[in-house]
């Protein structure tokens, strides 16, 4: 197989930031309890004129100037998003356009904050199959608008913003090494938008009882997080046949600190070389990967050869990890 791997990235978070503090004016809250439950201090939330394409436009266009590629040569885009503009035409049609791209195939990828990996891995399919060149791959939110403001249990643990990365042909002994993913749609009723689409139809009744909202069993999805964010990243790193010590840096999904703590005490890897921004930018589920991947590189976190790995878990149930070699 063609090496591929990652050879532009950017992100984007929105200007408004929404402070634990700010939460405390809207529901029974408070700093202490969001900040030692998750680790999370404040989060972006988008402006109203804002979708979730329009986050995607902002770090793609930074992707693809990092990528030293001119758009015109994107072949294919995939959107990772559970808060599209739309429920159709879907969000990466959206981007095709606001963007200027040829009419390229563009859709979205619906796995939870486990989308941006499923991206790659399938970005690195179509390259490595000789369908395309150069894929976009982006994972956005504007969460802000699908959680439940009243909720407190739910409405505090998110924010809104997109990343993006290029991927492309790279040389020998670069490139995404190994992949692990999976799912479990048996856990579905465990994080899920209920209302808005065929199973539960958009009526006066859904929206009175907040159904197009996020609803979340926290406790159990915390112990399946635990354990789909150890195996995959584990499993990703025995298919390249490395270890924990060979990480560089690992990026983890940001839902809370204490899954990622419990997540790099199995896999051996030690804080110094896990990236963390949870505090700065809470969960941004499909979009928390690749916004940490382009800060990584910003803050010189990764250097030429470096092994990173990424991991993550979401709804769906569904996980999935990536070992790439920069
Ligand atoms: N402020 C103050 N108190 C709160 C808040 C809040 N924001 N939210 C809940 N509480 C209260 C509860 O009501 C409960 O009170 P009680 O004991 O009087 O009933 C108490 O705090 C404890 O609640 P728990 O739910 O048991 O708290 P827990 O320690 O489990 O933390 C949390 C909750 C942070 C949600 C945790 O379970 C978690 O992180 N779960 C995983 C979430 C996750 O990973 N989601 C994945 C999203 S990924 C995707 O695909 C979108």
């Amino acid at each position: 197989m063609k090496p591929v791997g990652i050879i532009g990235t950017g992100h984007y978070l929105p200007e408004r930031i929404m402070t634990n503090t700010d939460w405390e004016k809207i529901v029974d809250t408070n700093d202490d309890w969001i900040t030692t439950r998750t680790g999370i201090k404040k989060r972006h939330f988008a402006a109203d004129h804002q979708a979730t394409s329009d986050l995607v436009v902002e770090a793609a266009q930074k992707a693809i100037n990092n990528a030293g590629i001119d758009k015109s040569e994107i072949d294919i885009v995939l959107i990772a998003t559970i808060s599209p503009d739309n429920p159709y035409p879907s969000t990466g049609n959206w981007v095709q356009k606001k963007l200027g791209l040829r009419t390229v195939p563009s859709f979205d990828i619906s796995a939870g904050c486990s989308g941006f990996i499923y991206g790659l891995i399938t970005a690195m399919s179509y390259i490595q199959s000789g369908m395309a060149k150069y894929v976009l791959v982006a994972g956005a939110e504007v969460m802000s608008r699908v959680i439940n403001w009243q909720d407190r249990s739910t409405c505090v643990l998110f924010g809104d913003g997109a990343g993006a990365a290029v991927l492309g042909p790279v040389p020998e002994g670069k490139g995404i090494l190994s992949t692990y993913w999976g799912s479990d749609g048996s856990l579905g009723d465990l994080l899920i938008q209920p209302a808005g689409g065929s199973a539960m139809p958009a009526s006066a009744e859904t929206v009175k009882e907040n159904k197009h909202t996020v609803h979340m069993a926290g406790n159990t999805i915390f112990k399946h997080a635990v354990l789909k964010m150890q195996e995959s990243a584990l499993k990703a790193l025995e298919k390249a046949g490395l270890n924990g010590n060979d990480v560089d840096l690992f990026i983890p999904h940001q839902a809370n600190l204490r899954i990622i703590e419990s997540t790099i005490k199995r896999a051996n890897i030690p804080m110094e070389k896990t990236f963390i921004n949870i505090e700065e930018t809470a969960n941004i589920s499909a979009a928390t990967i690749p916004i940490a991947l382009d800060q990584a590189f910003k803050a010189q976190r990764i250097k030429e050869g470096d092994l990173v790995l990424l991991a993550a878990f979401g709804a769906g149930f569904t996980w999935a990890a990536a070992a790439i070699r920069f």
